[in-house]
């Protein structure tokens, strides 16, 4: 059975409710909420409907049901007894009256099911399994009420009072649900929600001024791989995006996200590995179907291309994986934005290091053995000359390597040449977080080794330092545990 949803209007519109439990009150909250004009019917009641009762919300008749109770006067009856023959009636009688009706888990006897309901009010969401498993639509509640902030409803109260503003200075459709979804995703809508709407309408009005003027540029990141990690505002970004600039290591379903008219450009590089043959989760090639052009070339494309599409007054989103602002040229791109006149809006992502770490069990910083963490790059690491290898080579810090593997040889002998001990535990993640998730344990002096051994392919991270022997603890322990006899009392 499909059942339309509606949104009823039920403000003086006779209701009746069979019934005077907890079950009879749930419903009449609501019934109570729309304003409606509401006779309980029932030999018990309830103190919750009593009180409610009391305070003029709604009149009770303390008898059993009667069929005449119900009749062509009344917009909705719900019956919310035990008694399987009076919802039976109730439903019979309903239809011979044209009255909508209700009956608590009877299916079969509703002409209307009520939703489980996401109140932030004048925002209300609406879920349900047509009846199939109202636990499964409250289920789905849950998870849909924590992805929508508390004070969303303040955010109708901001669209509210621009809305003819608004209206006046962007008769263009599509410029005024452009102009909404920026308002939606951007620091004024937190200010909203948090309660502060003058100074939200404040913002607002200047961000219309500057849609009047140009466009706008946002830097998201859209986390290791794994598309759950990503931010829920990099997500509202993703969301009201006019132009969406995605790198190679963004998962692909976060795209999916994004409005249906939004200008998709693929703008992933070639990197030292990629030229030798592998490949991130992302798609493999460019969208000019030739080869991904490599790094600054392709970078210098990149930053003018989101000064181009904001300077046409648009909302341009460069998502980028991990963080945009580790290893990612989110800088270069803020700076070509602001010599252009543009300040970029930066949503931080969580950076494939630390995803890394958490997700193979390594506590960078673990107590009594690492006082400090450095995240540094591989790229190009054999031929440069001036890094600081004694300083990495200490003790008491953990090293996070990102794009190792083309030089990790050399990443290697350097540290052991620098005075690092050959038995450091170190460990390689490879796709961190994603379910191909991979880890390599090694000491230092065997790592090279034994990665080319595992015939390692996709991005990766090394970590190198004692917290690593934590990892490894861990699953021993676990091992252990899992080994011993169950315990019995
Ligand atoms: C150009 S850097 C971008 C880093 C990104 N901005 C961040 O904050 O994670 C790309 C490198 O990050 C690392 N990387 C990114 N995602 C990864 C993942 N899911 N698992 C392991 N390493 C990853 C790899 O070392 C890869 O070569």
């Amino acid at each position: 059975m499909f059942y339309l949803p509606l949104f009823h209007r039920l403000q003086g519109a006779q209701c009746l409710v069979i019934g005077g439990g907890q079950t009879a009150l749930r419903k009449l909250r609501w019934l109570v909420r729309a304003g409606a004009q509401i006779t309980v019917i029932a030999p018990d009641i309830d103190p919750g409907i009593k009180r409610m009762r009391d305070a003029g919300q709604l009149i009770i008749e303390r008898r059993p049901f009667y069929p005449e109770a119900v009749h062509a006067g009344l917009r909705l009856v719900i019956s919310a007894t035990n008694a399987p023959q009076v919802s039976e009636s109730v439903f019979a009688r309903a239809l011979e009256n044209g009255v909508l009706v209700n009956c608590v888990d009877r299916t079969e006897l509703c002409t209307i099911i009520f939703p489980a309901i996401i109140d932030r009010f004048p925002i209300l969401v609406a879920v349900s399994s047509m009846g199939q498993s109202p636990t499964l639509s409250r289920s789905v509640r849950g998870w849909i009420e924590t992805r929508l902030p508390q004070g969303l409803g303040r955010l109708a109260e901001l669209a509210g009072r621009l809305r003819f503003e608004v209206k006046k200075a962007l008769p263009n459709v599509d410029a005024r649900k452009g102009f909404w979804d920026t308002v939606f995703s951007s620091p004024a809508a937190t200010k909203a929600m948090r309660g502060k709407v003058d100074e939200a309408v404040r913002d607002a009005q200047q961000m219309l001024a500057r849609q009047q003027a140009g466009g706008e540029i946002v830097l998201v990141g859209a986390g290791p791989g794994d598309p759950d990690l990503i931010t829920l505002r990099g997500l509202r970004a993703i969301q009201s995006a006019d132009v969406l600039m995605y790198d190679k290591l963004v998962h692909p379903s976060l795209l999916d996200y994004a409005r249906r008219d939004v200008e998709l450009v693929d703008v992933g590089k070639q990197g030292p590995r990629e030229e030798a043959g592998a490949k991130g989760w992302g798609s493999a090639s460019h969208p000019s179907g030739g080869p991904r052009p490599s790094g600054t070339h392709m970078q210098v494309a990149i930053n003018a291309r989101i000064v181009d599409e904001a300077k046409q007054g648009k909302k341009v989103v460069r998502l980028k994986g991990g963080d945009p602002f580790i290893f990612g040229r989110g800088g270069e791109e803020m700076l070509a934005a602001a010599e252009q006149g543009f300040c970029v809006e930066v949503i931080p992502g969580i950076t494939a290091g630390m995803a890394a770490a958490s997700s193979s069990g390594v506590p960078l910083t673990h107590r009594h053995v690492s006082q400090s963490v450095r995240f540094l790059t591989g790229h190009r690491v054999a031929q440069a000359q001036n890094f600081e290898w004694s300083d990495w080579a200490r003790d008491d810090q953990t090293l996070v390597i990102y794009m190792a593997l083309v030089s990790l040889e050399a990443i290697q002998e350097r540290l052991l040449a620098a005075g690092k001990s050959p038995d450091t535990p170190a460990i390689l993640i490879e796709n961190a977080t994603l379910e191909s998730q991979r880890e390599v344990f090694a000491s230092l002096s065997g790592l090279a080794q034994s990665v080319a051994e595992a015939g390692v392919s996709g991005p990766s991270i090394i970590i190198v330092g004692q917290a690593v022997e934590v990892a490894e603890q861990a699953r021993l322990l676990l091992r252990n545990a899992a080994e011993q006899p169950t315990q019995t009392a």
